[in-house]
């Protein structure tokens, strides 16, 4: 008898959920790096405190523009991985109340003391989407900005994004992934040729294969000269998992680096849940 072989699937190409999670995967530290140094970081509250003169010399963004036309006036927001705010105070016009997930402490404390000069109420809920979804109730646009390049299961992310958005979605991604600038030292320091992400074309795929009508619109910002201080080595540092006697060495290394394109991408989706839900749980902060 022959063997039926099913030669579709063999040849199949990885579905997109599935090659995000591989890129993942290969972005990660190799243990022998990690194990090595014992070293680990975490993201810097001082690094994504809202910087309102800062904002206001940035070109507008598709996203902010995206998420202002799909919001009622006095509607309400969710910032999944709000940091300190800078992804949705730009509604802060519009918006009626703005909730804000993280699972670090320090970032939504700077979300909650940026909240009065941004002059819109706030409400922070600290935990890791999407196991979170059920401490916050429906709004009327969700927006999440650099906060899902670790999710392994980004479909379930996205579905909950969108399970809590009564009008739109709306992510805001690099085109490579938050740190592939820093391979080049990765090589020099690790001797590693590290591939860079391609993150928005990676989401655009997995997006279009779940079926969520998402439109993406990228924007390049305009180069930023980054003026190499005792605060960007330490970041590059703790990214590297060695210690401080390197830092002249990344010092060098990051004053030799050519500039990079850097490209941003906005892609939105109409939200699922009822039209008609109450405002976010718990008690706003008035400003
Ligand atoms: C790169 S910062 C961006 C902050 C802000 N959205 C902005 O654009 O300035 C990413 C934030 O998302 C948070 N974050 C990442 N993954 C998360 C998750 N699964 N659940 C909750 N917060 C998350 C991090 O703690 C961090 O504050």
């Amino acid at each position: 008898m022959t063997a039926i072989t099913d030669t579709a699937t063999d040849t199949a190409p990885p579905r997109p959920g599935d090659r995000w999670r591989e890129g993942l995967r290969a972005a990660a530290v190799p243990e022998a790096v990690r194990g090595r140094s014992e070293r680990t970081f975490s993201l810097e509250p001082d690094m994504f405190r809202w910087r309102p003169d800062q904002d206001a010399k940035q070109p507008p963004r598709p996203s902010r523009l995206r998420a202002l036309e799909a919001l009622p006036e006095g509607g309400t927001v969710l910032d999944v991985g709000v940091g300190g705010g800078a992804s949705s105070f730009g509604l802060a016009s519009r918006a009626g109340l703005i909730i804000g997930v993280d699972r670090l402490e320090g970032m939504l404390e700077s979300f909650e003391a940026s909240a009065p000069t941004a002059g819109v109420a706030v409400r922070a809920v600290l935990g890791t989407w999407p196991e979170a979804v059920d401490d916050v109730d429906d709004v009327d646009v969700v927006v999440c900005h650099h906060a899902l390049y670790g999710a392994e299961e980004i479909e379930d992310f996205l579905v909950a994004l969108t399970s809590r958005a009564r009008h739109r979605v709306v992510v805001e991604v690099s085109s490579r992934g938050p740190t592939d600038a820093l391979n080049p030292l990765w090589k020099a320091i690790h001797g590693e040729q590290r591939q860079d992400r391609v993150v928005a074309d990676e989401l655009e795929a997995v997006l279009a294969a779940m079926g969520l009508g998402a439109t993406r619109e990228d924007i390049v910002l305009p180069p930023t000269v980054r003026e190499v201080t005792p605060q960007l080595v330490a970041f590059a540092r703790r990214r590297l998992f060695v210690g401080e006697e390197r830092d002249e060495e990344i010092a060098q290394l990051l004053r030799d680096l050519p500039p990079r394109e850097h490209r941003i991408a906005a892609l939105w989706w109409p939200g699922a849940a009822q039209a008609g839900g109450g405002p976010g749980r718990g008690d706003a902060v008035p400003v």
